[in-house]
């Protein structure tokens, strides 16, 4: 049952052998290979196309100007000397720019980051919200207008501060049973603490960008997002067009983490821009403005009172749990996403509010509310394991439950005992003794912590279509994008899964709102969400082709019953026939030549889970164990994460190799979570003083310890008929917490407020 991927052959495979295995590939074992992605050539060799690669004839370049105060009203703004710069088409802003929309509220499918748009009053709520837009003939010149745009603001001192206590405003209960604080109040033993996490910048390696062109009345956007289609929906809305006459086009995406999932105020200033001028106009968002304009995961302050008794079972279990959002939208980061389900316990309450801050508005950030929210919780359960005495792995064990005890469903496939005993063995975990500082390697102190993850599986609304033409090729396509952790793979795999055709003769066409609606690439739902749908249309497509063969005078097999026909290795043939046999039947491009025919097409349709009778009364998720093991050397203060073992319970992998892929990512970005990751605001102004890639640390290669990835592999077929989950985000659930315990087990200093420092440990 188990697919480990730690120093095994798939891992070691180069990216050629594995995919002239994928290509070899019976189309029977093609599903859960470790193929090598597609678009990989496409990427190493710089030919994959990217928002910003996009050159177009006539094209001029927009920079906006961003506030230099964080809180205020613009007083004045100059454009005199910028609009005197060589080469400047155009300076934008509220005093002259054609008036933006919102986008509906509310609306599912047209949703936006950021609900105000840009220059929509005079107020300044952030540093660096965007003031105006110069748009020239060059970068160059654009970016040299810019830095001469003179803003002058009736300026106040912004609320920027990381501490959201003291809070005197109304919470909102969230998730509740039993009567908690009096459980609370008579459990044996109790932890009561404080746990936070900071503002953390998405930064995907690609930078946003738009390029909006406009011809006549219609406008295309070759758009970085996470969706196409809500992106094509909400721009409609925002710039008064009808939807027919909008077209996103991502074919690739230098992945997004969640910034990238709804438009920000830079896409519709690019496309207005385009249309005032009647000329291609490209946007890039620099790394500094990234710190500030297009996300972050909120600041959260969280406090767990979490009761047991004597032996360790929960009685009691209390979140209230503060994120500071910005003063133009309500972001809640619902950190007791994974709080009502994980563990049993009979009282229990989940609470929380929004402290407003003076910064931009905050995003969905991979994981969101599960990834600090498991910081806090399982921080806190490590917390009680030491009060208690018992071996935090047996706490989470006695502890399991076996129904969503928030809302009674059964759980559709939970197998977090296992995670957490296979872990355990694969750490080596039992060899643990539990007194600080008591390990030792190499004259180096070894601390060892664990948690358990979570994070929701979902399904949502999906159409495809799949061609068989006359070429030999299959296509499908999809309006849906591959952020870069390997979709195209998983719709290639279905293809050949399905006709049997290598990968060379297979043709996946995504990012293009014009074609049949796909998800939006977020909460690891993607391949949840394709795979039926694709599955339906190539069902479809090849069932068309079997009866155009059966009827098809001049083919071996006409007059035969289609039903008695098969498609396989790419060849049509009687099922009475060896599949697989050069000799059996006939190519399919044959009987589609015979029949004079292009090719046939079929649709392919997948709902959304919570419309599936079957699926919405379970309660869906994947789950997880970390080990964390770090190497303490108090002499010269030197900590480094040197070991994590990973299990994950996420139905079935249909490519282990991607999905480990994106699993040691995720533990890398834990690491950055737990020791390094923070934007920091100055007081003063409230600008990101660490915004860009030199003061804001993140791990790298040199941070990453030795992964050990192992997939338990059970189908979970109340999602889909291929049994497969969600696969990234739950790779960084828990991984903070461990360590943070593996650096309490090595040093004795609790941190409760990431990211772990250094400083924090002097105290060792
Ligand atoms: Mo993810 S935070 O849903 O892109």
């Amino acid at each position: 049952m188990t697919v480990s991927t730690t120093g095994t052959a798939p891992e070691t495979m180069t990216g050629a052998t594995a995919e002239a295995a994928g290509a070899a590939a019976s189309q029977h074992g093609i599903i859960g290979r470790p193929v090598a992605r597609i678009d990989g050539p496409l990427k190493t060799t710089g030919t994959a196309e990217y928002a910003g690669d996009f050159h177009l004839p006539w094209m001029a370049f927009a920079v906006p100007v961003q506030a230099t105060v964080g809180k205020g009203t613009i007083r004045s703004l100059d454009v005199t000397a910028a609009e005197a710069v060589p080469g400047v088409l155009a300076v934008l802003h509220r005093g002259n720019m054609e008036r933006l929309y919102r986008a509906v509220p509310n609306d599912p499918n047209a949703t936006v980051s950021e609900t105000r748009p840009a220059f929509e009053d005079d107020r300044i709520y952030y540093w660096g919200q965007y003031v105006a837009l110069v748009v020239a003939e060059s970068l160059e010149q654009a970016t040299a207008a810019a830095a001469v745009v003179k803003a002058e603001y009736a300026a106040e001192t912004p609320e920027v501060s990381r501490e959201l206590e003291p809070f005197a405003g109304k919470w909102n209960t969230v998730s509740t049973r039993g009567t908690v604080d009096a459980a609370f109040a008579a459990a044996a033993v109790k932890v009561d603490q404080t746990y936070g996490t900071p503002a953390e910048t998405h930064n995907p390696i690609e930078l946003h960008a738009t390029v909006a062109v406009w011809d006549g009345d219609r406008v295309t956007f070759y758009e970085s997002t996470q969706g196409v289609v809500n992106h094509r929906n909400a721009m409609a809305q925002i710039l008064g067009v009808p939807r027919e006459n909008v077209t996103v086009v991502t074919k690739f995406l230098g992945s997004g983490f969640g910034g990238k999932l709804f438009p920000w105020p830079h896409c519709a200033l690019a496309a207005v821009a385009s249309r005032k001028l009647q000329r291609p106009v490209k946007l890039v968002v620099t790394r500094t403005m990234m710190f500030s304009n297009v996300g972050h995961r909120p600041v959260t302050e969280q406090r767990f009172r979490i009761g047991a008794s004597a032996d360790g079972k929960l009685v009691a279990l209390r979140q209230d749990a503060l994120n500071h959002t910005s003063l133009v939208d309500s972001f809640d980061e619902g950190c007791g996403e994974a709080t009502g389900y994980l563990y049993s316990v009979p009282n229990l309450t989940v609470a929380s509010a929004l402290v407003g801050r003076n910064v931009g508005s905050p995003m969905a950030m991979r994981g969101p509310g599960a990834v600090p929210g498991l910081f806090a919780m399982e921080s806190a359960m490590d917390e009680l394991a030491v009060a208690l005495k018992m071996d935090p792995v047996e706490l989470r064990l006695k502890n399991d439950a076996t129904v969503d005890e928030s809302n009674g469903r059964k759980f559709s496939s939970r197998h977090l005992r296992e995670c957490l005993e296979t872990g355990s063995a694969k750490f080596g975990w039992k060899q643990r003794t539990p007194q600080v500082g008591s390990m030792r390697r190499d004259g180096k102190v070894l601390g060892w912590g664990m948690a358990a993850a979570s994070w929701g599986a979902y399904r949502f609304a999906c159409a495809t279509t799949v061609d068989l033409n006359a070429d030999g090729k299959a296509r499908v396509r999809c309006a849906t994008q591959d952020v870069g952790t390997g979709l195209y793979t998983i719709f290639a795999q279905v293809l050949a899964e399905k006709t049997g055709l290598p990968f060379e003769r297979i043709e996946v066409l995504l990012g293009d709102s014009s074609m049949p609606e796909g998800p939006l690439s977020g909460g690891s739902w993607s391949t949840a969400t394709v795979l039926p749908a694709v599955a339906e249309a190539a069902d479809g497509a090849i069932a068309s082709l079997l009866s155009i063969a059966a009827s098809t005078p001049g083919t071996p097999l006409a007059g035969a019953d289609a039903k008695t026909l098969r498609m396989t290795e790419g060849r049509v043939h009687r099922a009475t026939e060896s599949a697989g046999l050069p000799s059996a039947g006939v190519p399919f491009e044959a009987v589609l030549q015979a029949a004079r025919l292009n090719g046939v097409s079929a649709d392919g349709r997948s709902g959304s889970v919570f419309e599936d009778p079957k699926a919405r009364d379970l309660s869906m998720h994947s789950f997880g164990a970390q080990f964390a093991e770090v190497e303490w050397e108090p002499e010269i203060a030197r900590l480094r994460v040197s070991r994590v073992v990973t299990v994950i319970d996420a139905g079935r992998i249909i490519n282990p190799r991607a999905g480990a892929n994106q699993i040691r990512g995720a533990v890398v970005m834990g690491v950055g979570m737990a020791l390094l990751e923070e934007t920091v605001y100055d007081r003063r102004n409230g600008q990101p003083i660490n915004g860009n890639l030199a003061d804001y640390l993140m791990a790298t290669s040199a941070d990453a310890p030795e992964i050990d990835v192992t997939f338990l592999d059970y189908p979970d077929f109340a999602l889909n008929s291929y049994g497969a989950r969600g696969i990234g985000e739950i790779g960084l659930a828990g991984v903070a917490p461990a360590i943070a315990s593996a650096v309490y087990h090595a040093t004795g200093v609790r941190v409760r407020k990431l990211p772990i420092r250094i400083e924090d440990l002097m105290q060792a």
